[in-house]
């Protein structure tokens, strides 16, 4: 009996002694590819001085070990002014869910070998210097929910592979129509990149989707007016780009919509009167582009959420219209540079929240009237280049 006790009591010491042998080399084998990494990176901020044989791997900087601390499960190098290359050395990290190399100075390419590492969930790459294009092997990483890419200098295509994307939720690079297979895809987000070419009217089939932002970027063409059918986009954000044609009719059924944005690109047409269906709306944002026509007198006439209302640097003309004045939680209207004339309705000193108001670069005439002096909150107050007379009222 005492001898079998003893056994077991071996057996068990043994086995330990094998688990720690083994977590040791796996944390020893990590190690050693992070130390590579490390070679492969330059640091001026030291970040990784830390990273070295005399600490234990778990305690150093950006890496995060699973409890057991077998192997290691995060590396978040974020923000670190890290420049070099992305090491070969890190497809050896089998265990790793989250890889955030974002807001660094990364160059090269996205290695393709980042496919091996079958259990990342996050992969951060964002806002760095990377080159080339997205390499399809990202689309075996069947766990991977959030892949964010943009804000660097890729080019191409989002690989197909990446479409088969059951799992994804986020991404940012780049527009292939195959995205629209991503059916649970919540997040578009891939501004500030070199994209181009038009956007394509399959985006309309990711019935998830819930942020669009393209801002920043070479995308031209028109808006497909498919994007009628994004009934949970509530924000649109598309400024920045060389889009023309005009604003679909189909926009008017967005009606989760809060935050429009389409300044700076050179759409034209007409500001729809239908946009007043958008009954969640916060920002509308058209400024910088080629409208021409009267601004809708009904823009608050269902919905009076609206609060920012940019339409500067168009070619809009007719009046200001009075009805602007049930827009009661507007804070900022800009409507400067176009052709607008006629003088400047009384009754806009409803807008109680009114903090900035321009109306600079028109062809407004009469006098200002007392009721801007009402504006209790203003403090941007913009009116020159006009036929304007009289003083500013206190
Ligand atoms: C770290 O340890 C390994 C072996 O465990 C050794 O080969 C290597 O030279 C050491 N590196 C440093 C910087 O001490
Ligand atoms: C390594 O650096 C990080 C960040 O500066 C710090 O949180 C961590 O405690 C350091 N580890 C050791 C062992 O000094
Ligand atoms: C990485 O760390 C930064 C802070 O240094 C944090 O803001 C970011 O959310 C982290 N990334 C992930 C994926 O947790
Ligand atoms: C992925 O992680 C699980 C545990 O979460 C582990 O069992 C599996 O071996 C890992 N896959 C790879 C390829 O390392
Ligand atoms: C990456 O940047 C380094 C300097 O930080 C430079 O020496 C190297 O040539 C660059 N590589 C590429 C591929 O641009
Ligand atoms: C990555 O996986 C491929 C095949 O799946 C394999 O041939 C290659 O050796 C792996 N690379 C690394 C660095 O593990
Ligand atoms: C949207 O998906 C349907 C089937 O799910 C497909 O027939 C249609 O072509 C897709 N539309 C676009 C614009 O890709
Ligand atoms: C503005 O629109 C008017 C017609 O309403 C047109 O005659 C004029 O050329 C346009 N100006 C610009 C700068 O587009
Ligand atoms: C006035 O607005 C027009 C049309 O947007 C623009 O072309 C022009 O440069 C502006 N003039 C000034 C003085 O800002
Ligand atoms: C404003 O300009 C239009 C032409 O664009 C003109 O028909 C209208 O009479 C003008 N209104 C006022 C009040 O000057
Ligand atoms: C300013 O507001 C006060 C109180 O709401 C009102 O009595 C007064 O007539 C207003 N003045 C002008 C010039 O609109």
């Amino acid at each position: 009996m005492e001898n079998h006790g003893k056994y077991w009591m071996v057996m068990i010491m043994l086995m330990s002694m094998t688990a720690l042998v083994l977590t040791r080399t796996s944390l020893q084998e990590d190690a050693k590819w992070l130390l590579q990494v490390k070679h492969d990176f330059e640091d001026p901020l030291k970040v990784l001085d830390n990273w070295s044989n005399e600490t234990s791997i778990c305690e150093w900087n950006g890496i995060f070990c699973c409890p057991d601390e077998f192997r290691i499960i995060s590396l978040n190098l974020s923000g670190s002014s890290l420049s070099g290359k992305i090491s070969p050395a890190l497809a050896n990290l089998q265990y790793l869910q989250i890889l955030d190399l974002s807001s660094n100075y990364l160059n090269g390419t996205i290695p393709s070998f980042l496919g091996n590492l079958s259990n990342l969930s996050e992969l951060l790459l964002y806002s760095n210097k990377l080159s080339g294009t997205i390499p399809k092997e990202i689309g075996l990483l069947k766990k991977l929910e959030v892949l964010r890419a943009g804000d660097n200098m890729l080019s191409g295509t989002i690989p197909e592979e990446i479409s088969k994307c059951t799992e994804l939720r986020t991404l940012g690079g780049f527009i292939p129509a195959e995205l629209g297979h991503c059916k649970h895809l919540e997040i578009f987000s891939a501004a500030g990149n070199n994209l181009e070419g038009t956007i394509p009217p399959a985006l309309s089939n990711l019935s998830m989707l819930q942020t669009l932002n393209l801002a920043n970027n070479r995308l031209s063409g028109h808006i497909p007016p498919e994007f009628g059918r994004l009934q949970r986009l509530n924000y649109l954000n598309l400024l920045g780009n060389h889009l023309d044609g005009k604003i679909p009719r189909e926009f008017s059924q967005l009606w989760q919509l809060q935050i429009l944005d389409l300044s700076r690109n050179q759409f034209s047409g007409i500001i729809p009167e239908t946009l007043n269906k958008l009954q969640k709306i916060q920002y509308l944002v058209l400024s910088e582009n080629s409208f021409v026509g009267p601004i809708p007198n009904n823009l608050c006439a269902r919905s009076i959420t609206l609060q920012h209302l940019f339409l500067g640097g168009n070619n809009l003309s007719g009046t200001i219209p009075e009805g602007l004045s049930h827009c009661s939680n507007l804070q900022q209207l800009d409507l400067s540079d176009n052709a607008l004339n006629g003088s400047i309705p009384s009754n806009l000193d409803s807008l109680r929240n009114l903090y900035v108001l321009l109306l600079h670069n028109n062809s407004l005439t009469g006098n200002v009237p007392p009721a801007v002096g009402n504006l209790s909150r203003l403090e941007t107050l913009s009116l020159y280049h006009n036929l304007l007379t009289g003083a500013i009222p206190p």
